[in-house]
């Protein structure tokens, strides 16, 4: 009988890789050099922490992986697709369907409700009324806040709001979650309780990327890449991540 030869599985293709990103501001009659040459690669299951002081280029290297801006020079691909040659309406469209992000300041809508405002970004996917409630709820249910679907951001606690600010992320079912300091306006229990919920969604199989100034916040990480001046300067695996305590959701 013929042996079939073993191989080895071809390696996945990896969900982020970056090569040579640059970016570069118009100042007057000069640039400023944001980023000066960053390349990464970011399995699809990983969870990486940002770090490094302010104006090192860690917000500027997130929009350009959310497809919110291109580079000035540099290849960026998505699970396989490259993204730096796109149109701004094919950015659109890869943005809308494939990342989730997630702000400091959470960014909801005000006098809107919780259900709606997660609900939000499926209008854009051309999902019917009852289809876009029946996903948001289960996302806000996801999250914890099965019974807070009706409050409006006022009337929800800081982690609450952002939690909201997660499901809305979710809602697409992104291949791939940016958030940008997402603990930065809460308090530590609660930044923690944050941390708790993006590693169970981690496990779940969502590619995470998060900036952080926090040791205390990064350490929940599997991966710790830290910029200076618009470059890596250190790029490390957290084998000891923490697991963030689960804290009742509420
Ligand atoms: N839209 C812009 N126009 C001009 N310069 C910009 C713009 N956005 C960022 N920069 C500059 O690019 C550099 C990197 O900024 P970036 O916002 O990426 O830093 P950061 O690491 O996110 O800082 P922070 O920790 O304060 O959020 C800084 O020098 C900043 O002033
Ligand atoms: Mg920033």
């Amino acid at each position: 009988m013929v042996q079939e030869p073993v191989r080895a599985p071809e390696p996945a293709a990896p969900l982020v890789r970056a090569q040579e990103l640059v970016k570069e501001y118009p100042a007057g009659e000069t640039v400023v050099p944001a980023l000066r040459g960053v390349s990464i690669t970011i399995a699809a299951g990983e969870f990486v922490a940002v770090m490094g002081p302010s104006g090192s280029g860690k917000s500027t290297f997130m929009n350009l992986l959310g497809c919110l801006d291109r580079p000035t020079s540099g290849r960026y691909w998505l699970g396989g697709e490259e993204i730096s040659t796109l149109s701004g309406d094919q950015l659109a469209r890869v943005r809308n369907r494939q990342i989730g992000f997630v702000f400091q300041h959470f960014n909801l809508l005000a006098r809107t409700s919780a259900l709606d405002n997660v609900a939000l970004p499926l209008l854009y996917s051309g999902c019917e009324a009852a289809e876009r409630r029946a996903r948001a709820a289960r996302r806000l249910d996801q999250v914890g806040l099965a019974e807070r679907m009706d409050h409006q951001p006022s009337q929800l606690s800081g982690g609450q709001q952002q939690r909201v600010a997660i499901a809305r992320a979710l809602v697409n079912d992104p291949r791939l979650v940016l958030a940008d300091e997402p603990t930065g306006a809460l308090d530590t229990h609660t930044s923690v309780e944050i941390m708790a919920l993006l590693q169970s969604l981690n496990r779940a199989g969502i590619t995470i990327v998060l900036v952080t100034h926090e040791h205390d916040i990064a350490a929940y990480a599997g991966r710790i890449v830290s910029f200076r001046d618009g470059r890596i300067t250190e790029d490390r695996p957290n084998a000891a991540a923490e697991a963030a305590p689960e804290i009742a959701a509420g």
